[in-house]
């Protein structure tokens, strides 16, 4: 059984940010943001949360495809940002679109987050468990930024990204082959606390257990990327027996442009061949990669057919890539 793409869609929150009104907040400029990350823009919730906004992506991939929320079997949400640890988003989602068929379940790998629901959707179909799959990344990272720490409150923003896929026998829409990998070991360079112990026994030390806020070694985060992206996008293309000239587009996540410049200048490809919108909508972790496939699938820029790459990286540490004939 094969996997398709039949629809996707996508949901911004309203308020728009640029660098100038960042450099209002903080001590920060236009220019360095935009030199040292590419981001000119990005957007803020003011009040829409990761089910509200995954929700309304759901509700556009299952309009494009003509499909009902009725027919849908599993909701994956990919996230690290969400409201409630209980319900998960994909529960929330479930109940706001009418999903009464559909299984639903969170998945946290941070900005990897779409790119492995995409890969257990493959599994799932593959296996016959599911038909119809709803795989949405969505994120409000800026309740977890710290609004005091310029070098990462300026490289998030909020959003969220849907693809709906289904079975099917006929035709060459797949998944050709995808890698998955994550390094525990280094998972403090890019991390969140969640709530500390406390119960009659314990008392966990705020101070000690570390902060509520997103806290990132920048420099560490950016060797990982440039290395291991480049990595495992030439093993996917090893194992599926494809070179990087058969590629049409590569999707990659969306942290950082240089991170982009440097993984396409190791591949030896072209870089128009790497599609962007972080200046728009900077870093939405799990999703960045949906909402840029839902901007080039409604633009016509994608053709039934083409060989696609979809790669993400991050929190975890975690990464993974697959190949698509879309
Ligand atoms: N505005 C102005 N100056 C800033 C700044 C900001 N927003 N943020 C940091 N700086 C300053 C630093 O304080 C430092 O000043 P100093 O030299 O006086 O100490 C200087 O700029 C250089 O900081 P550094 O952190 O070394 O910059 P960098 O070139 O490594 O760029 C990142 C920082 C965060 C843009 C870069 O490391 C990066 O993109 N890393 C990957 C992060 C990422 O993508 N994370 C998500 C992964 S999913």
């Amino acid at each position: 059984m094969r996997m398709k793409i039949i629809g996707t869609g996508s949901a911004l929150p309203q308020a728009q940010v640029d660098n100038s009104q960042m450099a209002e907040w903080v001590d920060t400029t236009d220019a360095w943001i935009r030199e040292r990350t590419g981001i000119g823009e990005r957007r803020l919730s003011t009040g829409e949360t990761v089910a509200s906004l995954a929700a309304e992506a759901c509700l556009k991939a299952l309009e494009q495809a003509g499909r009902k929320a009725e027919e849908v079997d599993l909701i994956l949400l990919a996230t690290c940002s969400a409201e409630y640890l209980c319900p998960s988003a994909a529960c929330q989602v479930q109940a706001a679109i009418g999903a009464v068929n559909a299984n639903a379940f969170d998945i946290n790998a941070a900005c990897s987050g779409f790119v492995f629901g995409l890969n257990m959707a493959q599994a799932y179909i593959q296996s016959g468990m599911y038909s119809r799959i709803l795989i949405v990344g969505s994120e409000v990272l800026t309740k977890m930024t710290d609004w005091n720490d310029r070098g990462t409150c300026v490289l998030f923003g909020d959003g969220a990204g849907a693809a709906l896929v289904e079975a099917h026998e006929e035709g060459d829409s797949r998944m050709l082959g995808c890698i998955e990998g994550a390094d525990g070991t280094k998972g403090m360079v890019l991390n969140c606390r969640s709530r500390m112990i406390d119960n009659p026994l314990f008392h966990e030390d705020r101070e000690k257990a570390g902060g509520l806020h997103l806290s990132m070694d920048g420099r560490e985060v950016y060797c990982f990327a440039t290395r291991q992206v480049a990595d495992c996008i030439n093993q996917v293309l090893k194992k599926t027996e494809l070179k990087v000239e058969d590629i049409d587009l590569f999707v990659l996540h969306q942290a950082n442009v240089r991170i982009i410049e440097a993984v396409a200048k190791k591949l030896h490809a072209d870089l128009s061949l790497f599609p962007i919108n972080l200046d728009r909508v900077g870093n939405m972790s799990s999703a960045t990669i949906p909402v840029l496939l839902d901007e080039l699938n409604r633009e016509g820029r994608l053709h039934r057919g083409d060989k696609l790459v979809l790669s993400g990286f991050g929190g975890g540490l975690t990464y993974g890539a697959s190949v698509l004939i879309w």
